[in-house]
């Protein structure tokens, strides 16, 4: 039986964790809808062009290394802004949500253009502020450089391009539910995100 469960939200709000922990609970597959975008702006850092990068991605290409940087995250949301971009990456996202034995999928238009009819639908934020926090320790641990303020720069900047597009922005999805993490542990968003789909899933 097919069900799909989109999680949406800003950057660096928790998403791939809770869609992580989501998809383990229900025994679902998980697809990162970001990791597309960032192996797409990957591709242009090293000279492709765009479009065609998005219409060539293959699935190796989202285990390529790197791909959690900054400078990457950067390169992805200026390719998601251009629609031939979006729309070549449309029907790999439409056949992963319904396929049997349910599926989760994270990103910033699951709810409102990929999969608007998803069972059920999450809109997760948290200030820019305390998203920046999480952000600065992760990359911290994987000995990145970048300064809390230059990560808080860097989500800010990001929000703005993604909720400001013309196609597909961030925004809630009229019937999502939606959780803000600022003052909750990860168990605790995790446990709100499961209870959720639970009132979904009847
Ligand atoms: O992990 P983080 O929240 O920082 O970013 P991500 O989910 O990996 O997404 C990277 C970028 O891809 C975002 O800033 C968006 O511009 C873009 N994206 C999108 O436009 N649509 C999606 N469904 C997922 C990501």
């Amino acid at each position: 039986m097919a069900f799909t469960i989109a999680i949406d939200g800003p950057a660096a709000a928790g998403k791939g964790t809770i869609s992580k922990a989501v998809a383990a609970h229900f025994g679902f597959a998980h697809l990162d809808t970001g990791l597309l975008y960032r192996a797409v702006g990957a591709k242009t850092l090293a000279g492709v062009e765009a479009i065609a990068a998005a219409k060539a991605l293959v699935a190796e290409d989202l285990e390529a290394e790197d791909l959690r940087t900054p400078e990457v995250a950067q390169a992805a949301s200026k390719v998601a802004v251009i629609p031939e971009v979006r729309s070549a990456l449309v029907d790999f996202q439409k056949a992963f949500a319904r396929r049997a034995g349910g599926a989760v999928l994270d990103g910033r238009d699951i709810g409102t253009v990929i999969c608007p009819d998803a069972e059920a639908k999450l809109f997760v934020t948290a200030s820019a502020e305390v998203r920046a926090e999480r952000r600065f320790k992760e990359l911290q641990g994987k000995g990145g450089d970048q300064g809390y303020e230059e990560v808080l720069a860097d989500v800010k900047e990001r929000d703005k391009r993604d909720r400001e597009r013309a196609t597909a922005p961030l925004k809630p999805a009229a019937d999502a539910v939606q959780i803000d993490t600022s003052e909750m542990s990860i168990e605790a968003a995790v446990q709100a995100a499961i209870a959720a789909i639970e009132a979904r899933r009847g």
